[in-house]
């Protein structure tokens, strides 16, 4: 395809000199494959786009497609074999179908973060998979990508924790091995010191709203803490300890890794005051109410200042974000820093970026927030502090288990039952998450979350084990072309395919049914590079849900294993069955899902 771009760009140039040439995608494989809009190369010239159009049209040649007007746009048309040509070229070739060599440019991706002593909630699934699929996008193509966890392991909440321990745990319960008396009862699966330190955690926000004396008991572990305090900092380890056994078993179900888990917030501890220095030799530093201290940011348009620490000296979120992106300049000298944190954090982004611009203008441009909304559940919002959240795992389990109904019902003999429907159960969750990649909220609904014919996760992966089955039909080493060479693991963007021959007669691919879901696989590069761009995954999902759609096209119109009699056909339709096995399982792995061969 690069190749015929690249002649339709020549041809365009050469008729156009001195005009930037900027090709789309056409929204149907009818209208062609390449569109040039005449709008902006008209206004120059001082024509009439269509008119234009239909001149470029009369005019201009490339070898093996048609160039036609379609009102303001100048279309290229790949003659049915060459269209099959280039693309089984490029997406059985060697290098990875849509991905760039390296390049150099470095980008940190920042995603999930949680919080110690709290539970992973759906939420943090969002950002966890958002950021997932941006740190492997940006791999593909050809970035050096550094994933970090900015723990959430600092800050006030530690005083909460360490008082409500002291006041409610140390007696009785000093190794949070048992349920709480007093608190709701736990579900069996959830049973874990986490779970009790969350109960503390809740604990103590209701008996707060009583007792204000405990406030300042909070604060007061909290300045312990951070001034070295063994037994504060014993516990707080501890805590600490807990929280990430859970996180990394989530994080392995997931099949998510980081590059650094180390570097959460309380890295950055002894960052703090040289960070609150550089502000202060900045001339930005100023006194805010009670003490605080603030960076003033209205001449930047901010209303709200940024508070770096406050009246009682206790440093802050915001601060430690500062002395973060700091860190990350030196360490990494990044080019892009994405934080992927939900959309009730956007002033607290504006905040800190417009602080880092003032400290140096390095800073400008390279930082990005991608918010995304937040998760309902048809029960309603969710909030820690009051207890009512769904939890991730719980949320897990429940899709496996209703996908294990769903293959019961069709499949009961599937091999391997329990480790496919894990892979559909958590497809469906993180791929309806990467479809709704938006700032929006979104309401989670079962039906439409596992459907295995709507435009869900299951249908995708569906499509992929199709494919195989027709390939394992097939005899000979065709459904070996579809498997990669080993398995693929989180640190690698690539799913690894072994070299692959492409029949020399493609005249199987020239029916309808077959160009249109070529006509499919050619928009993975766009979506790729789109979602790098907009930072999310939507682009890609839908672009999966097209290919997958019209593979069952071709598959219901277009016999392959008895086709026509013929052998070059037959040939040429597997071939297009292996390469869209492969673009299916590199996009899903992508997001995060796997794909199963069979179910
Ligand atoms: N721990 C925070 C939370 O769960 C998210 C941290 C986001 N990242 C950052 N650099 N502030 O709300």
């Amino acid at each position: 395809m690069e190749r015929m771009k690249l002649a339709f760009t020549k041809a365009l140039a050469g008729a156009l000199p001195g005009q930037e040439i900027v090709l789309e995608r056409p929204r149907s494989g009818e209208m062609g494959d390449l569109a040039f809009p005449c709008f902006k190369a008209a206004k120059a010239l001082g024509q009439n786009p269509a008119q234009l159009a239909k001149d470029l049209a009369a005019k201009l040649a490339v070898d093996g497609a048609e160039v036609v007007a379609a009102g303001p746009y100048l279309n290229l048309k790949l003659q049915p074999a060459v269209r099959a040509r280039v693309l089984l070229e490029a997406l059985l070739g060697d290098r990875p179908y849509g991905s760039a060599e390296p390049h150099g440019e470095t980008v940190i991706v920042e995603y999930s973060s949680p919080n110690i002593a709290k539970l992973f909630t759906i939420g943090h699934l969002r950002s966890t998979m958002i950021g997932h699929a941006q740190a492997q996008v940006n791999k593909y193509l050809g970035c050096n990508v550094i994933r970090l966890n900015h723990l959430g392991d600092w800050g006030t909440q530690f005083g909460t924790l360490l008082a409500a321990y002291k006041h409610w745990a140390e007696a009785e319960n000093p190794a949070l091995e048992q349920d709480f008396p007093w608190a709701e009862e736990i579900p069996a699966k959830l049973r874990s010191p986490l779970y009790r330190l969350f109960q503390l955690y809740v604990r103590f926000h209701a008996a707060e709203e009583e007792d204000p004396a405990l406030r300042e008991e909070a604060r007061d572990w909290f300045r312990r803490l951070e001034e070295g305090d063994p037994e504060a900092r014993r516990l707080w380890s501890w805590f600490r300890e807990i929280s990430l056994q859970t996180f990394n078993r989530i994080y392995e179900r997931l099949g998510v890794a980081f590059d650094h888990l180390e570097m959460g917030e309380a890295f950055y501890q002894d960052r703090l005051a040289p960070t609150l220095k550089r502000l202060e030799d900045a001339g930005i530093l100023a006194e805010g109410q009670n003490g605080a201290r603030i960076v003033d940011l209205e001449d930047v348009g901010i209303a709200t200042p940024c508070l770096v620490q406050k009246g009682d000296g206790a440093s802050i979120y915001a601060t430690r974000d500062i002395a973060a992106a700091l860190y990350r300049q030196e360490a990494f000298a990044f080019d892009r820093c994405i934080y992927v944190v939900g959309a009730d954090q956007i002033l607290h982004f504006q905040q800190i970026f417009a602080v880092m611009n003032k400290l140096d203008p390095w800073f400008a441009g390279r930082m990005i927030h991608t918010p995304f909304g937040m998760v309902n559940l048809p029960e309603g919002k969710m909030s820690t502090r009051k207890g009512n959240v769904i939890f991730l795992e719980d949320v897990l389990d429940e899709a496996v288990v209703r996908v294990t109904a769903i293959i019961d019902e069709k499949n009961p003999d599937l091999p391997g039952k329990a480790r496919v429907a894990e892979m559909l159960g958590l497809g469906a969750v993180v791929f309806f998450n990467a479809l709704n990649d938006r700032v929006k909220p979104i309401t989670f609904t079962w039906d439409r979350v596992i459907a295995l014919d709507g435009d869900t996760g299951p249908y995708v992966q569906y499509a992929h084990a199709r494919i195989l089955s027709v390939l394992r039909k097939a005899g000979g080493d065709w459904a070996e072309r579809a498997r990669p060479t080993a398995e693929p693991t989180p640190a690698a963007a690539v799913v690894p395919y072994g070299a692959t021959l492409i029949p020399s007669d493609l005249a199987g691919l020239e029916d309808g049914p077959a160009q249109a879901l070529l006509f499919e696989l050619a928009g993975l590069p766009d979506a790729l590079r789109t979602m790098a761009r907009e930072n999310m995954a939507t682009a890609l999902a839908r672009q999966l849900l097209a290919v997958a759609k019209a593979f069952s096209g071709f598959y219901t119109n277009c016999p392959i294993l008895w086709a026509e009699n013929s052998d070059a056909v037959r040939d040429a339709r597997l071939a297009l069955c292996v390469a869209t096995a492969r673009a299916l399982r590199q996009g899903l792995f992508l997001m995060g899902i796997q794909a199963p061969e069979e179910m």
